[in-house]
């Protein structure tokens, strides 16, 4: 019997590498023949780690497993499939918090072995590519048009008009070296989508980039990933490696005469290189300093060349775009949000982990429908979407649509798709002054009203919370987010005031609670 027991960092965390060993060890004991598949994970954390048993009508899963379970599991027979174990959860894909996802960029994760690219090609894997392959660069590029595809990074830029520009960035007599850079530096605080993309179904990456470079004539790509996130690395750079050894990286790919080569580069821990301009410094070997815009990447990018550069989702959705057509993409959604976003719920969350939807549904149904509410069965307060850099909202806001438009019709962003929940505990005032310190511990230094006025914005808050002088402080924050808001030239600086405002305005008694006590 084939069972499966995921190898993310998160199920590593919670002992599956521990689990996977005594299982092992007690089937050989028992002389149970069990062939042990390390998958990536569904991403339903609160049931990992979930151990899956192959059966005739489809995985059946036990979670979440811990090294004492092992024992009982083995007398129930769990190889088996159905059985009574306290720990079985019933068929994998018909748990209501996977079956009602809409996995199609996440369509393998925790199926699959992620470092098996035979596995990877019997899940779909590389047809992307090889229709790519029979289209001209501006086919493939007119395909991620019409799937309606936005930057899955926070921005929701166009992808498809980003790869325009690039394709068009070259006169015939110039012929550029293009880049296609990935932004693999996941920093929003609650996200891990990237790093599921990454660890979980790294051939998925590889061939959205290699379509891409197919796209814009780029023969040449860069991973820019986080340095804390070491699997990722080493899970890509084994699929890199296996890729360039079937003919799908390097110099002919797949007998076309096509080239792109792919390389992973570590970062050093700094949030700002998620910045796309730092990124393309540090990159280069320098400090990670922002650039002025214009020029854009697009133009002047990577080491002066006309430059992609596209967060790891935006990237992993378009091997889905080019097998099953830019049109299957296009239909879901909402609106101008087309496709479907893997929203990443954290925080104070009874059922945390992964959910892919299409644009549409509420926060509201996201949070309780999917999450569950809070763990702890405390109120649910408040909830930041979309990052540090993100709004706070209110419960009054929570039917908002899932879907870019609508939430900057609030004042708020979806971003990377983090949503980071707070119970009725929480200390608004606090969590804004964290904003603000968070900016003077991440700020690259090069304008103003972001590096002096984050250090002045912690002030002002002290002085808030201390009660002195509320009133006045208070507009003095305000100018002070105004100031930053409109002067800033990245949205490190451009963006903070957003989690602090709203925090001000829907969550105002904290400060003057505060102020009041220490009257
Ligand atoms: P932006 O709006 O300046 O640019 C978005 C993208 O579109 C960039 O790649 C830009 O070069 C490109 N672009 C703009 N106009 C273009 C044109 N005419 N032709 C071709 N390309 C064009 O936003 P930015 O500063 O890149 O990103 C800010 C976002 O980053 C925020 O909304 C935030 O949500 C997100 N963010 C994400 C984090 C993460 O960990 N994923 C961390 C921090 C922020
Ligand atoms: Fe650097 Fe902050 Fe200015 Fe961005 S806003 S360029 S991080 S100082």
């Amino acid at each position: 019997t084939r069972i499966y027991i995921p190898s993310d960092t998160t199920a590593k965390a919670l002992g599956a590498d521990r689990v996977a060993r005594v299982i092992e060890a007690t089937a050989k004991e028992q002389g149970v023949e069990l062939e042990i598949v390390r998958n990536g994970t569904r991403a339903l954390y609160w049931l990992d780690p979930l151990i899956e048993v192959d059966t005739p009508e489809g995985r059946f899963g036990y979670g979440p497993v811990t090294v004492k379970d092992v024992d009982s599991l083995f007398a129930a027979e769990f190889w088996s499939g159905e059985t009574a174990h306290p720990l079985a959860v019933g068929l994998v894909e018909e748990i209501p918090y996977l079956k009602r996802q809409q996995r199609l960029t996440f369509s393998r994760a925790g199926v699959t072995d992620p470092l098996s690219l035979s596995d990877y090609e019997a899940h779909d894997g590389y047809k992307g590519l090889r229709n790519a392959l029979k289209l001209e660069a501006q086919g493939i590029v007119d395909a991620v048009k019409a799937s309606g595809l936005r930057g899955r990074g926070g921005a929701a830029f166009p992808t498809g008009i980003k790869w325009q520009t690039v394709l068009d960035a070259n006169s015939p007599e110039q012929q550029k070296q293009k880049y296609i850079v990935c932004n693999a530096d996941e920093g929003d605080s609650g996200t891990f989508a990237d790093r599921l993309v990454m660890e979980c179904d790294p051939f998925m990456l590889i061939e959205g980039m290699t379509i891409a470079g197919l796209a814009v004539g780029a023969t040449q790509g860069y991973i820019y990933l986080r340095s804390e996130y070491p699997l990722a690395d080493k899970n890509l750079n084994a699929a890199i490696e296996s890729a360039y050894a079937n003919n799908l990286l390097g110099e002919d790919i797949l007998g076309s005469g096509r080239h792109f080569d792919l390389e992973v580069r570590v970062g050093a821990g700094a949030y700002i290189c998620g910045e796309e301009t730092s990124l393309l410094e540090s990159l280069e070997g320098k400090r990670g300093l922002v650039r002025a815009k214009p020029p854009l990447p697009a133009i002047v990018g990577l080491f002066g060349q006309p430059t992609v550069v596209n967060n790891v989702l935006s990237l992993a959705a378009v091997p889905f775009i080019l097998d099953k057509g830019a049109q299957a993409y296009a239909d879901c959604g909402m609106g101008r949000s087309r496709g479907t976003l893997p929203f990443q719920v954290a925080g104070n969350v009874k059922q945390g982990g992964l959910v892919e939807l299409a644009f549409g549904p509420t926060l509201r149904e996201l949070m309780f429908d999917f999450a569950g509410g809070t763990r702890n069965g405390r109120p649910l307060r408040a909830v930041q979407v979309g990052g540090p850099l993100g709004a706070y909202l209110p419960e009054s806001q929570w039917d908002t649509p899932l879907d870019y438009e609508e939430f900057a019709k609030v004042g708020a962003v979806l971003g990377h798709g983090g949503v980071v929940m707070f119970d009725d505990t929480v200390d608004m005032g606090e969590q804004a002054r964290f904003s603000m310190e968070f900016c003077v511990a991440e700020s690259c230094g090069k304008c103003t009203p972001c590096r002096i006025g984050s250090t002045r914005g912690v002030e002002v808050i002290d002085r808030i919370r201390a009660g002195q002088n509320v009133d006045a402080n208070l507009e003095l924050l305000s100018d002070l987010c105004e100031t930053m808001l409109d002067g800033s030239l990245c949205a490190m600086g451009g963006m903070t005031p957003f989690p602090v405002q709203s925090a001000v305005k829907h969550f105002g008694e904290d400060f003057v609670k505060h102020s009041t006590s220490e009257h």
